[in-house]
């Protein structure tokens, strides 16, 4: 392997074209004029640093996986539920041999061997150092710095694919995107709220849901079981990015102090992938990864729980980790039925080959039958909780993905009203689904010319559903704090499915699997409307709730006594 100077690759490539008769030119897949705020150059790659590039070979055929993950998913259809195993999804998605062997012949060409990542071959891992990488990207490898995090990243602001890789190459990956995303729960209300007293280490529980949310305030308020489940085939998964670490002793304070009626041994268990660890000391407790295994574990009763701890070993920014997460679990023959996820960004960080293709890896998952939940996020619609500054509103990613359940967040309990953070409006990635075309329009006409221009009024609405997500009290370093976000409600509404699953199973019927064309059909009268409350952002009051769907709170929260007819129970 050639090592190039920075300064050298511009001719070293310029030569390398006029001599290969194949190249005709290149092909810009990705350019940007500058990096997104909050990001700043700090100086050239070192031309030695190893990059671990992916590139996503084109999929051959999305347009079938869709029609497939509608066919198992939507209740009329007479392959409703017959979910597809993991080879029939993959071949939906399998790059085209014509492609395998292009991308293969110009990286042979180049000296360099690739790894495949995925089970139908979509993704490939290649690790060249960035001299290489300029060289062969037509590329220009930088250090920026994250302002805020003081975090280092190595990106491009351009970079390009041989022209005769046009049709066979979707994405290269990392290059010109900086996401460092998310929001997660607990920022607007992040406080503490009691701690054991010292002498009983008892915790005072005496108070009102009115003001903080416990499990047995979910239990009453959506006509929750308190039963145990019983199906152990069936598994309830957690994401966890950012290092966030759920903490087991922590766990069992909360379920000895809120679920006495449940053994305080009851726990999840835990896998990690890109050198995720799982370091128990208290101090190291997430708030974030506390909140979504003690309202899992603490409300889908003796479910079993994954929790999954993505670490950042071959990557620096969480969009690698949603990558990661979701090839690990289409690598597996049974994942888990239900995923819940509290993590995202702001749609536009994310380049649209990288969000479709991470969106397609949601309808695999759905067309096996995997319920896919994401928090809405916490800003509104300003979007991620950051995003302080805009005039258009600001859709999230990855809500805006038709083929995953996003929950926005309500509050209070008589009636139940939209949580002002809660984010919710319309993608200019993905246009309305078929599934939820009426409930759209219908919102869109009681909008009327409100906000016109500032909203894509032909994208996908969401959040779909909402729940509870304010004022939650967690164990955290075996003191309770209250937390708020969406990043409440997505667990919740998470475990609602997988106590349904739970029953489905032991009654010989198969999961509920994506759940939106159930969710928007049979099931949409289940849920308990929230019609009132609005989500504030961009110098606007944002959109309202109202009766039916809307980009606040979606179709409702969930009753689970209607709910369980819904499912066929
Ligand atoms: C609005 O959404 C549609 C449908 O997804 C998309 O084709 C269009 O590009 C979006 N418009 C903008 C301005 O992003």
């Amino acid at each position: 392997m050639f090592l190039f100077p920075v300064g050298l690759v511009l001719s070293a490539l310029l030569t390398t074209a006029s001599c290969t008769p194949a190249s005709t030119g290149l092909h810009v897949l990705g350019r940007r004029d500058s990096p997104p705020s909050g990001f700043t150059f700090v100086g050239a790659a070192s031309p030695d640093s190893v990059l671990n590039l992916r590139i996503a070979l084109t999929q051959s055929d999305p347009a079938a996986l869709e029609e497939a993950l509608y066919d198992v998913s939507t209740p009329s259809s007479s392959n409703y539920k017959q979910y597809l195993s993991k080879e029939d999804v993959s071949a939906f998605v399998a790059p085209s041999p014509e492609a395998v062997s292009a991308v293969n012949a110009w990286l042979q060409e180049n000296d360099i061997t690739a790894k495949t990542l995925t089970p139908a071959g979509d993704w490939v891992e290649v690790q060249i150092p960035v001299s290489k990488a300029n060289e062969i990207f037509n590329a220009d490898y930088s250090v920026f710095k994250h302002e805020s995090t003081g975090k280092q990243t190595i990106r491009t602001l351009s970079y390009s694919i041989p022209e005769e890789l046009t049709d066979h190459v979707a994405i290269v990956h990392p290059t010109t995107t900086f996401v460092f995303p998310t929001y997660k729960a607990s920022l607007p209300a992040f406080r503490k709220v009691s701690s054991r007293a010292a002498n009983t280490g008892v915790i005072d529980t005496a108070s009102s849901c009115a003001d903080t949310i416990t499990p047995a305030c979910l239990q009453s308020l959506y006509n929750l079981p308190s039963t145990p489940a019983t199906q152990t085939s069936n598994t309830l998964g957690v994401s966890g990015f950012s290092d966030q670490y759920a903490n087991q002793a922590d766990l069992a304070t909360f379920l000895e102090t809120y679920r006495t009626d449940m053994s305080s041994d009851t726990t999840f268990t835990v896998e990690t992938l890109d050198g995720g660890s799982d370091p128990q000391d208290g101090s190291d407790a997430g708030d974030e990864a506390n909140l979504d295994t003690q309202y899992t574990v603490g409300l889908a009763t003796d479910v079993p729980v994954v929790f999954i701890s993505v670490g950042e070993n071959t990557n620096d920014g969480d969009l690698d980790g949603f990558l990661d997460i979701i090839n690990y679990l289409l690598a597996q023959d049974a994942p888990p039925q239900v995923l819940t996820t509290s993590y995202g960004s702001s749609e536009s960080d994310v380049p649209i080959a990288m969000a479709e293709n991470l969106c397609n890896a949601y309808a695999q998952l759905g067309a096996r039958g995997v319920s896919i939940l994401f928090a809405s996020g916490d800003g509104g619609v300003s979007g991620p909780q950051d995003s302080l500054f805009c005039w258009d509103f600001v859709p999230t990613f990855p809500s805006g993905c038709p083929y995953l359940t996003s929950v926005g967040a309500t509050t209070g309990i008589s009636p139940e009203t939209a949580a002002d953070f809660s984010s919710g409006g319309f993608s200019n990635y993905w246009g309305v689904p078929s599934y939820q075309q009426s409930a759209v329009s219908g919102y869109l006409s009681y909008l009327g010319d409100t906000y016109s221009g500032r909203y894509n009024a032909s994208g996908r609405g969401y959040p779909d559903v909402s729940a509870q997500g304010e004022n939650f009290n967690i164990v955290l370093d075996q003191d309770v704090e209250s937390v708020s976000g969406t990043s409440c409600a997505s667990p919740t509404f998470a475990s609602v499915i997988a106590l349904l699953n739970d029953e489905l199973i032991a009654a010989g019927k198969s999961p509920l699997g994506f759940l939106n064309p159930w969710l928007y059909s049979t099931a949409a009268s289940s849920l308990n409307d929230v019609t009132s409350g609005d989500n504030p952002g961009c110098f606007s009051d944002g959109f309202s709730a109202t009766t039916g769907w809307d980009p606040v709170t979606g179709l409702g929260t969930p009753d689970y006594t209607s709910l369980r007819t819904a499912a066929g129970l």
